[in-house]
């Protein structure tokens, strides 16, 4: 299903009321956080938006806590990406696409990476494939939006501080709407 900008902005909005899996700030917090990440480490408009759109996968599939827990992974990030290609050109849907696996990356280049995890970001982990294999770390580091997916990566990571202030979501839908391609 894909989105349109109505849908997309509704949605946004609306999930200030679902908390983010696992974690102790809200679906909508943790949007805001990454993007404000993004925008503070100088991203470009397309990779701060990607930033703040990075889960919208978890909200079309309406993954509740307990998914998590129970042992289903969403693929929110295809669901994602599937949501939003109306929208929004690869520049915007590439590292969205591959911060997962731009998680299982890190996890094998940096060490202490995966030990600084979240309790409920190592619980997905295994669900999500795990470690990347030597030769899935060679394709993915070849992607030339594995910089950027890294970069999402860390912001998302960053992006569970509970009671931090952040811009409001108005603020960056109108960087998004700058890079979409029918923001109406
Ligand atoms: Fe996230």
């Amino acid at each position: 299903m894909s989105l349109s900008w109505q849908q997309l902005e509704t949605l946004l909005a609306d999930s200030a009321a679902s908390l983010y899996g696992g974690e102790a700030v809200s679906q909508l917090e943790h949007a805001l956080q990454s993007a404000e990440c993004a925008e503070r480490d100088g991203a470009n408009p397309a990779l701060i938006t990607a930033a703040l759109l990075h889960d919208v996968g978890h909200l079309v599939a309406g993954q509740g806590d307990t998914d998590l827990a129970n042992g289903i992974d969403d693929r929110h990030e295809q669901i994602g990406v599937a949501s939003l290609k109306e929208l929004f050109g690869d520049a915007v849907l590439a590292p969205i696409a591959l911060h997962v696996s731009a998680k299982r990356y890190l996890c094998v280049i940096e060490p202490g990476y995966h030990a600084a995890l979240s309790e409920s970001s190592r619980q997905s982990l295994a669900l999500q494939g795990g470690l990347m294999s030597a030769d899935e770390t060679r394709r993915f580091a070849a992607n030339p939006h594995a910089y950027a997916a890294v970069a999402l990566r860390r912001w998302d990571d960053e992006a569970k501080v509970i009671g931090k202030v952040t811009p409001p979501l108005s603020h960056y839908l109108q960087i998004a709407a700058a890079v979409a391609r029918n923001p109406q």
